[in-house]
């Protein structure tokens, strides 16, 4: 069938939260995720990635099966759904689940009562993905609810609330169950409440939850039932600006297509085809979707297996060979029980739902998970093309390799026939991801052996693997030399050396990490082999001796468990009147609304009339002249209006806060790739991007290129100043000490990914040049001026307004103010509204990140553990522009002795200027850095030392009150407090034994623990940096709107400003509103940004509402029994105003570099963690046990919001130091620009058992009500699992004999802890390959055989 022959467009029917959609002009590239953005104006399902990999576009998908008469409901990612495919299908989204209107959905009202959302702006499609969960199980299981939010990232809250809000919804007890070092969950609370403080462990009331009801929910409409049952099928086409999309009814409709349209893709899931035309640039004038077609449907049960079509989705595929496993004899389900192994990680579940066995055999992916368990294990491929069917065995399309064309383009996939097992038989799978959930593989691999009967003589053999080379590889010679042989450890040992010397991975490997994926080919085959060995043990006991009980650690995966957790906090006194809700749990101010999707963020607010959007062309030079900009091609695309360059700045383009500009446009020339060169305006965000990627830009590359620190330092290439810090007489003292150790430590840059991309709306007033600038921005102020400065006029023309914003962490300071200023001359060119959304990858490729540190250390100290001298230098990536990195390597020195007492101190920090995009300010600013290298020297101490690590850190910590080595005093009571509370809560010793004793018993798990205490100063270091301003008017109904210089980012301040006006003017927190941060109300307010949000601000709204209630007074004094109401109406009639600015000067701080001394801090927050872990050794793959932190943030305003800060912080740690991992190209490109490639912590990385305990009894005079700024300080506790990992490290070195020193950088990725587990296969490697590992010391004493017997 021909294109023209397809009948003409149709209309696509499909249901929207229960109203009917007709699209008369459905476009196929047009995807559900801005359709309902755009077109229906519901923008509560969130963009977070496009591409999949986020969960914040969730929805709800429900179909009628006619066959079977059943409706089901599944969660997909909105952003990969073509429209078209939406024919006849109900769609559910965040406002049809529940709205403040209507009626909040359970699901909503208990993540938001339970604090589970911060920013709120992943808070949607984690509500779509637990609303889908629950329409198909109202009582799940715990994994069952684990499973639910794999594919769904948060970036604020680290899920620990949110999974307290999914526990409600779970059948079974969310006790721990004793499992905790035998102690129970709740048995430690009783203890908790033995002691005379009075604490509390309740952040919610589940009393206060309405019942999830079913029989509430949105019914599915009865014209889709009838349309499925009664409409004859027929073809559907769908013609849009560029491309067509035909789908068929039937099977020979198809094949004709096919034979038409060879070259066009057939679709099912989009989620391959979807990404690459998205990110790749790949386009199809047409495409063909065979979702309807039967034949491509079935579900098939045959004598020898069961068949299975290939539309048939992976969680269709997944319940059905689940099914099967329970029901068939074990024999049979061998390879089944491989498949669903590798499907329960595969993706997240929104993936798994739409995704397509067929998509995923046919694209041929290296990174397929299926593909190598279901060619080793023989499935069989059914093919149909006009007039030919044929069968093939999957290998087949692996056979020749990557070139291989076995399957022609006219043929397509009908169905995939997955065998039983057989007697003797042994198939299994196996994989390694950046993460063990929701992560593509670095490695996977399916392997299949069969015996002759009774023996263990191989009869047949099969060995695939992915990641190797850019498809599945086939292992087929050393597969076939090896058959005859017996299963031994000759058979071994030959078996890794052929699959080594087989599968040959050159330098283009997807990936890279070559040597890591040539070990973990071996050490899979090795897991292999010791599992067929067990199966023959358990076949025959007298002749196959099995494995030794320490081996068998190997068989077992680390499995995603509902963690455990407890929060304890200090409770309010008796005596506070119920209704000063200071100090209690106060759920966010925006919770519901986050989880109702009605929170307003940029790209949500209703266009403006006329309004363009703006793309950006970035460079794709790290150093180079700009020769030409040829933008005559973009200018015809559709709806193009212009473009945008430096030439159209009308005044400010480079900005001067040193000596080096911070710039908008590049002018001449660039000097990073993602430098914004230029931007196409066009009437939709579509037409922006085609039209950008169309502009051409000739450069001519300049000298040098400067990447790394190592360049820079070669080439002299720093910003200014270089700072230093210096105590006592270091040179001396290395002379006196007992011991010294050098070193180095590199710790890798982080990319913030706050879950809202930087996003602008600058909106011209029309009139005396005002502008209008809505920015997801933590800092108005700056916005305000850039956006004046670019513009040439003054900051009074232009009015900044922040509602809320969608996660900042440091990211969205002077970044924003240059997109601001890009967006605002582009609206002042073009006379219209300018949107410029960034895309995720244009954010991670633009805008910097946390800095990568490059630091060399000396350490003296004495043989009892004390550490007398310490030279220190940091080597700092600024990237491109000096940005606020001179600052950070400032804080970096000022908190590098985090909670240690170094009496000879000496330590540099050196900004080097290179050609990346430039690093900016990320929470911790620096301090995260420092202090892993000094926790690092400290080990090292330790470990020469031949003390504890905990020992050398109690000896050098400071104890009482004592000088900072900047001469500022501090009272270090409460950091002993911490450490003592978390070695107790954590019953550090005896869990230390029994850790030993777990591996002494397990050869190839190790387990690892180690706690770590914080110092962190708070300050922002300069008095004006710290001033803040509050406004409150009172209105004549009693009701009161508050704001302030706070911008809400997730941190709760506005709920905490709240709490502190409810208090001041002693009102219910009801009658008070804050409706956005605007320049126009607080003028020059400081950025939110440094932990001291509630601190400042806080200090303003209490001014303001003391003078208000000053005022007052007088008329509350003579109607002492009046109400609320009844004063402020008396106030108006006597002509009070009731409307009052509040100020704070900010923190009396100074810090003189010249002298090396100061007080650039107000207080000091401290903080232990103490975090156990467990690694596999054989994959280098960890687990997080559990994590206790006892943390002192004063009296704190609102436990709930604060213990969040700590959890989201510490994850957001745990992610920096052991998995986040940038990569760049040799040219300096960052290649890891989305959450497919670049893996923040998901809900299966958290720890197992979490707790955190507010240090109870700490006052704070310098800070509002007693309490202590806690947005960064949790950051660094996540460094505890990093040494954790050392710690298991070192158990698995010392087991071997391994003396080298060895040096771990962060991020502590899998590969590291592989390659620092030096074993047999790892020698393999280094002595087979050219390439060195991180770790490549050879065990002097390894196991004594692979199978546990003496050779
Ligand atoms: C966020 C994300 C995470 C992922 N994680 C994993 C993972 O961990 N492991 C893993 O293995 N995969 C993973 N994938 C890949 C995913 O499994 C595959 O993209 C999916 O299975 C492809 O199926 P589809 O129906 O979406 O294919 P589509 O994108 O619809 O089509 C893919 C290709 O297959 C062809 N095709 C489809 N059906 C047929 C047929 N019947 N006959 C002939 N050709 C056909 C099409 O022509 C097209 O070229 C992930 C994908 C995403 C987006
Ligand atoms: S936006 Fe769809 S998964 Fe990220
Ligand atoms: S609350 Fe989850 S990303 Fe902010």
């Amino acid at each position: 069938m021909s294109l023209a022959g397809a009948a003409g467009a149709e209309e696509l029917i499909f249901y929207v939260n229960g109203r009917k959609v007709i699209e008369k002009n459905a476009d196929p590239e047009q995807m559900l995720l801005s359709y309902l953005r755009k077109r229906l104006h519901l923008t509560g399902t969130k963009y977070g990635c496009g591409g999949g990999g986020c969960g914040a576009c969730t929805v709800m998908l429900s179909v009628y099966e006619p066959a079977s008469k059943k409706i089901r409901h599944y969660s997909a990612n909105a952003c990969l759904l073509p429209i078209c495919s939406l024919y006849g299908v109900a769609v559910t989204t965040v406002e049809g689940v529940g709205s403040t209107e209507t009626r909040v959905h359970p699901v909503q009202e208990r993540l938001a009562k339970c604090h589970g959302s911060q920013c709120g702006f992943c808070t949607p499609g984690m509500v779509m993905s637990i609303y889908a969960l629950l329409r198909n199980h109202p009582e799940p299981t715990s994994e069952q609810m684990m499973a639910s939010l794999a594919g769904n990232l948060c970036r604020c809250t680290g899920y620990r609330p949110i999974l307290d809000a999914c526990k409600t919804f779970c059948k079974e007890s969310t006790c721990c169950q004793g499992k905790a070092n035998g102690k129970c969950c709740l048995d430690q609370e009783d203890d908790i409440f033995d002691k005379e403080e009075k604490v509390s462990t309740r952040l919610f009331s589940a009393d206060e939850f309405q019942p999830l009801d079913p029989t509430q929910e949105l019914i599915f409409p009865p014209e889709l039932m009838r349309m499925a049952e009664n409409q004859p099928k027929r073809t559907l086409v769908f013609h849009g600006e560029r491309m067509t999309w035909i789908s068929p009814a039937s099977l020979e409709e198809l094949l004709d297509l096919k034979a038409a349209h060879p070259k066009a893709p057939l679709v099912v899931g989009n989620t391959s085809v979807g990404p690459e035309m998205k990110f790749k640039g790949v386009f199809h004038p047409v495409v063909i979707s065979p979702a309807r077609i039967p034949d491509l449907n079935v579900v098939q049960y045959t004598d020898d297996g069961i068949t299975l079509g290939a539309a048939c989705s992976l969680s269709v595929v997944k319940d059905i060979l689940t099914s099967a496993i329970s029901e068939f004899p074990e024999e049979k389900t061998k390879v089944f029980c491989a498949v669903v192994k590798q499907l329960t990680t595969l993706g997240g579940e929104q993936i798994r739902n739409v995704a397509s066995i067929g998509g995923n055999i046919i694209s041929r992916k290296s990174t397929s998970d299926l593909n190598p368990v279901l060619a080793a294990s023989n499935c069989l491929l059914n093919l149909a093309s006009r007039g030919r069917r044929r069968q093939i065995p999957l290998s087949d399309i692996f056979a020749d390799g990557v070139g291989n064309n076995t399957i022609t383009p006219e043929e397509i996939l009908v169905s995939v026939h997955i065998p039983y097992s057989r007697k003797g038989e042994h198939v299994s799978a196996f994989r390694q991801a950046p993460r063990r959930e929701n992560a593509l593989p670095i490695s996977c691999a399916g392997m299949r052996v069969l015996f002759e009967e009774g023996t263990d003589i191989i009869k047949d053999f099969s060995i695939f693997y992915g990641g190797a080379v850019s498809t599945t590889t086939w292992a087929k010679q050393t597969c076939q030399t090896l058959v005859g042989r017996h299963w031994n450890e000759q058979l071994l040992d030959e078996a890794c050396r052929l699959v080594l010397k087989e599968i040959a991975l050159s330098d283009s490997a997807s990936g890279k990490k070559i040597d890591y994926k040539r070990t973990l080919m071996v050490s899979f085959f090795y897991r292999f082999f010791l599992e067929v060995l067990q199966s023959l043990q358990i076949m025959d006991p007298s002749h196959y001796p099995g494995i030794p009980m320490e081996y068998r650690s190997a068989l077992q995966d680390f499995k995603t468990k509902m963690p455990q957790s407890i929060q304890i906090f200090q409770d309010t006194e008796p005596s506070q009147s119920p209704q000063d809700p200071v100090g209690r749990p106060i759920m966010h101010q925006s919770g519901i609304k986050h989880a109702t999707g009605e929170a307003v963020y940029i790209d949500d607010l209703p266009s403006v009339d006329g309004e363009l959007f703006m793309a950006v062309v970035t460079s794709s030079k790290a150093h180079a002249k700009i020769v030409s900009i040829d933008s005559s091609e973009a200018l015809e695309g559709p709806g193009v209006f212009g473009i945008v360059t430096a030439d159209d700045v009308p005044a400010t383009n480079e900005f001067y806060y040193t000596y080096e500009p911070e710039i908008v446009f590049a002018r001449n020339k660039v000097i990073c790739v993602g430098q914004i060169v230029c931007a196409v305006l066009a009437d939709s965000d579509v037409h922006a991007r085609q039209a950008a990627a169309k502009v051409k830009i000739e450069y001519e590359v300049l000298e040098p290129v400067i990447l790394t620190i190592e360049e820079a330092i070669k080439h002299n290439s720093f910003f200014e100043p270089k700072r230093k810090l210096e105590q006592g007489n270091v040179d001396q003292a290395f002379d006196t000490v007992d011991n010294i150790i050098e070193g180095e430590l590199r710790i890798g840059g982080q990319e913030h990914f706050y879950m809202e991309t930087q996003s602008v709306l600058a909106v011209p007033r029309g009139e005396d040049k005002e502008m209008d600038m809505y920015v997801s921005t933590q800092h108005p102020t700056t916005i305000q001026e850039m956006v004046a400065a670019s513009l040439g006029v003054p900051a009074n023309r232009i009015m900044c307004h922040v509602r809320r914003v969608g996660g900042a962490f440091g990211g969205k300071i002077l970044r924003a103010g240059l997109l601001a200023s890009a967006a605002a001359v582009a609206a002042n060119k073009s006379k219209r509204a300018v949107r410029l959304i960034l895309s995720r990858g244009d954010d991670m490729l633009i805008t910097g990140g946390r800095h990568p540190f490059l630091a060399k250390y000396k350490v003296g100290f004495m043989n009892d553990g004390r550490i007398r001298a310490v030279d220190t230098k940091y080597y700092i990536n600024g990237g491109c522009t000096p940005n606020e990195s001179v600052e950070v390597g400032e804080v970096a020195l000022l908190k590098m002795d985090n909670a240690y007492k170094i009496p000879n101190l000496r330590c540099w920090a050196c900004v080097c200027k290179t050609n990346l995009p430039s690093n900016t300010a990320f929470r911790g600013f620096g301090f995260p850095q420092a202090g892993l290298v000094t926790e690092t020297w400290i080990t090292e101490v330790a470990e020469k030392a031949g003390l504890s690590p905990e020992k050398v850190r109690e000896i050098n910590m400071y104890k009482g009150n004592e000088q900072t080595h900047f001469k500022q005093q501090l009272d270090a009571e409460n950091l002993i407090r911490c450490w003592n509370e978390c070695m107790e809560k954590s019953a550090y010793y005896s869990r230390k034994a029994a850790i030993s004793e777990f591996n002494k018993q397990n050869y190839w798990k190790k387990k690892g623990i180690a706690i770590v205490p914080l110092k962190f100063p708070f300050g922002i270091g300069t008095r004006y940096l710290s001033q803040a301003a509050a406004l409150v008017h009172i209105y004549t109904d009693g009701s009161v709107l508050l704001t302030h210089g706070g911008v809400e980012m997730g941190q709760g301040v506005h709920t905490k400003m709240i709490q502190v006006a409810s208090r001041e003017l002693n009102i219910p927190m009801s009658r008070i509103h804050f409706c956005e941060t605007s320049t126009t109300t607080v003028p020059n307010a400081c950025a939110s940004a440094g932990s001291a949000g509630t601190d400042v601000n806080g200090m303003a709204v209490k001014d303001a509402c003391q003078t208000l209630l000053k005022r007052l007074q007088p008329i509350m004094n003579k109607n002492p029994k009046g109400t609320w109401n009844d004063w402020v109406k008396e106030a108006f009639e006597q002509s009070v105003n009731l409307s009052a600015t509040g100020y704070f000067r900010g923190y009396n701080e100074n810090m003189d570099w010249e002298k090396g001394e100061g007080k650039p801090f107000s207080y000091f927050l401290y903080g232990a963690a103490c975090s156990e872990v467990e690694i596999n050794c054989l994959t280098g793959d960890h687990k997080n046990l559990r994590t206790d932190i006892v943390m002192d943030v004063g009296c704190s305003i609102n436990p709930a919001v604060d213990i969040g800060q700590i959890e989201g912080a510490c994850v957001q740690g745990i992610g920096l130091y052991t998995m986040e991992e940038l990569k760049y190209s040799p040219e300096g490109a960052l290649c890891t620009r989305g959450p497919d490639q670049y893996k923040i912590p998901a809900v299966c990385d958290i720890p197992e058992q979490f707790s955190v305990s507010l240090l109870s009894s700490s006052q704070n005079p310098y800070a509002i009500y007693a309490s202590k700024g806690i947005g960064e300080a949790g950051f660094f506790l996540g460094c505890s699992v990093f040494f954790a990992l050392r710690d298991a490290l070192t158990r698995v070195r010392n087991e071997r004999g391994l003396k080298k020193p060895f040096a771990l950088n962060s991020p502590l990725t899998a590969e590291q802890i592989r390659a620092g587990c030096a074993d047999d296969f790892t020698e393999m490697i280094t002595n087979d390959a050219s390439s060195c590992i991180c770790v490549n010391d050879k065990p002097e004493c390894t196991r004594p055989g692979w199978t546990g017997r003496k050779n």
